[in-house]
């Protein structure tokens, strides 16, 4: 999963083009389905409006979710066949382990999420997508059930919350504080601007 030099001065293993696009791609979906799903949800349940706007969230929420599920089953299986680029020198022992911990946990949560949320809409039997079409169901329906895989749903995206959180101010603190080529591994731009400088 590596390309195994930059032509930087600093040698450094970067992440094949394939990987980052994995990683961007899903980092801006993610990005938008988190805040989506919290606030379609805060809005349908919370404040109980169920308008239009609140149905096309879910809508959009499904679609993309699926969309997401696909797409991190590609990832997971080029990650699994290609591995990843050796861990940096300059990391300290506990800093490789929190970070691994931190990206199969990330892994772990992007397949078991969407996975529960789909198992959810299929148990409550609310898979129309825009009156277009019907996602298939996974289960018959059983609004009970539904709500106890929902809550599940809801518990698995709060934790991928955190550990983004966790991993984007990482990936901050090494690039402004250690000033170390984590975050070029991911975006390998800025081993130019590097070079320049
Ligand atoms: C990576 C993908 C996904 C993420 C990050 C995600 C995230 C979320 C979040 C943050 C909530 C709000 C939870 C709450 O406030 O209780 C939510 C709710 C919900 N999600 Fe997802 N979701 C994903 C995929 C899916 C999929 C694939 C489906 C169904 C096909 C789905 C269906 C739902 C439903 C029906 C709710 C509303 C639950 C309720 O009102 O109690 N989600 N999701
Ligand atoms: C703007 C926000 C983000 C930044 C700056 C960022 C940065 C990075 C960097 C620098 C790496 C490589 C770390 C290393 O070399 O050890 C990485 C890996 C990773 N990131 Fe992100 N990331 C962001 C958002 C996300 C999001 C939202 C997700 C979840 C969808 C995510 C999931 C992952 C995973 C799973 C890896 C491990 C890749 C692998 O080894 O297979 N990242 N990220």
């Amino acid at each position: 999963m590596s390309d195994a030099t930059t032509g930087s001065k600093d040698h450094v293993e970067v992440y094949s083009g394939t990987a980052r696009s994995f990683h961007w791609l899903m980092a801006v979906l993610v990005l938008l389905q988190l805040p989506l799903g919290l606030y379609m949800a805060y809005r349908g349940g919370d404040l109980g409006i169920f308008d239009r706007f609140t149905n096309n969230m879910y809508t959009t929420h499904k679609m993309l979710g699926v969309i997401l599920l696909v797409l991190i089953l590609l990832r997971f299986l080029y990650r699994l066949v290609n591995g990843a680029p050796e861990e940096l020198a300059t990391l300290e022992p506990w800093q490789k382990t929190v970070s691994m911990l931190n990206h199969w946990g990330i892994y772990a949560l992007l397949i078991g999420t969407p996975i529960l949320g789909y198992l959810g809409a299929s148990y409550y039997g609310a898979l129309n997508i825009w009156g277009f079409f019907n996602l298939p169901a996974l289960v018959g329906v059983d609004k009970k059930v539904a709500e106890v895989v929902l809550a599940y749903h809801g518990w698995a995206a709060t934790v991928l919350l955190a550990l983004i959180v966790l991993h984007i101010a990482a990936a901050i603190y090494h690039h402004t504080v250690r000033k170390d080529l984590v975050l070029a591994r991911m975006m390998p731009g800025l081993l130019k601007k590097r070079d320049k400088a």
